[in-house]
């Protein structure tokens, strides 16, 4: 169930390979949820040491909802000046999806732990989570 609702929202990338306009419009959003990204990662770092797993959870579901529809908003063309996105991004783009899909089940985890309050689950899926981050950085991002 969840590969395919992945993989629809995946689908929809067609889409955006013909609108050849707007890219800067994307480029911006896609690093607006970048940094709200950061933004997750540091709130859940501090909500699994005070117990909040409400935060954790909803957190968590940014991420993985972000994770999820990642591919879309990197339409082919969007590289080169003003982004730190990497030609390897176009040229190995199943690549790109498959980190973007870690990135999700990652943080998929961590709801899953955050469900169940247990803290120790909740810290090694965050480190998890960055660690996926980080995978996908350091092929595709290039600083
Ligand atoms: C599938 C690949 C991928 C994953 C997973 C990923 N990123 Fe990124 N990230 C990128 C790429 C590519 C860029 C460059 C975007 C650009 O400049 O257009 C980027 C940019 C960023 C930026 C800079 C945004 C800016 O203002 O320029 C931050 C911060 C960031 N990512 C944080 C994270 C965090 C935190 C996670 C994990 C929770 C994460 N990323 C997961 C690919 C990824």
């Amino acid at each position: 169930m969840k590969i395919t609702r992945f993989a629809s929202a995946i689908g929809t990338l067609g889409l955006f390979s013909v609108l050849t306009t707007a890219h800067a419009g994307v480029i911006e959003d896609r690093k607006a949820n970048f940094k709200a990204n950061n933004a997750s990662m540091r709130a859940i770092g501090a909500a699994i040491g005070s117990g909040d797993f409400a935060t954790v959870k909803s957190e968590a579901e940014k991420i993985a909802a972000w994770a999820m529809v990642m591919p879309d908003y990197f339409p082919e063309g969007s590289g080169g000046a003003g982004t730190s996105a990497r030609p390897e991004i176009w040229s190995d783009f199943v690549g790109f999806k498959d980190a973007a899909e870690a990135n999700y089940y990652a943080a998929e985890a961590l709801i899953n732990a955050a469900a169940k309050q247990d803290g120790d689950a909740a810290r090694e899926a965050l480190q998890a989570i960055g660690a996926s981050c980080k995978a996908c950085h350091q092929k595709y991002k290039s600083w």
